[in-house]
């Protein structure tokens, strides 16, 4: 009888839905913001330094996220190829997260150590001299690009904010580490910043590459 009218009532049964679905999806994502997994920094995880903090800007404002995830999954095929499968706490001080869905080229999450700087310097400008086969596009103007380091200290105070909004057990940027960021920056390129942050990428957990 009753279901009679649930089926009958369009409106009621839109309600019945969105709570049955609302319910499942609180059930899922709720514990997650209370779970010592998800909230606190893997051990050896720190803030990025504000040459990596750079670094990270320019991976997402060249695009690199539409062809590489930062995200291994745990399954035999991904640990085998790339390492440790990637775990949330590895995370905690990325805003906005880089796990992407996107695979034209590999995953990066543990790309860290994995090639030498000067690698990355080659391959960056042109993939094809390491690896011919490539189709990743070249990036040559990294190099000679001389790195804007006029807003670091408005974005290491944003990640603050956005760190002990997040996370309690996460380190924030000292007053000293901040009013140091620009002279961290001096005379770098581009290009030094971005293989800074790839070179650290997964390291916090040994994978068994
Ligand atoms: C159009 C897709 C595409 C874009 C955009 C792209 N890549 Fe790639 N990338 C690839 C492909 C395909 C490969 C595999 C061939 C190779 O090594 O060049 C690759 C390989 C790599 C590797 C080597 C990974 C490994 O484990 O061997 C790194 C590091 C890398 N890319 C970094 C970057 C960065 C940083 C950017 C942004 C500046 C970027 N890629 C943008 C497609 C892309």
């Amino acid at each position: 009888m009753s279901h009679e009218v649930v089926e009958k009532n369009i409106g009621l049964m839109i309600l019945i839905i969105i709570f049955v679905i609302s319910f499942g999806g609180l059930v899922e994502i709720v514990p997650l913001f209370f779970i010592k997994d998800t909230t606190e920094p893997v051990k050896g995880v720190k803030p990025y330094s504000a040459l990596r903090l750079e670094g990270r800007d320019i991976y997402i404002r060249e695009g690199c996220y539409n062809c590489h995830s930062q995200m291994i999954r745990p399954f035999r095929a991904e640990t085998e190829r790339y390492g440790h499968y990637s775990v949330a706490g590895e995370s905690v001080y990325d805003h906005p997260f880089q796990w992407g869905s996107k695979r034209t080229g590999p995953d990066l999450a543990r790309v860290g150590g994995r090639y030498s700087d000067e690698w990355h310097r080659v391959h960056l400008n042109n993939p094809r001299d390491v690896v011919p086969e490539s189709n990743m596009p070249s990036f040559p103007w990294l190099a000679k690009n001389q790195l804007d380091s006029s807003n670091i200290k408005k974005k290491m105070r944003v990640m603050n904010t956005l760190i002990s909004a997040t996370c309690s057990k996460c380190e924030t940027y000292t007053d000293e580490q901040i009013a140091n960021a620009e002279a961290e920056l001096k005379n770098k390129t581009e290009m030094d910043a971005l293989v800074a942050y790839l070179q650290g990428l997964g390291t916090a957990i040994k994978s068994r590459r």
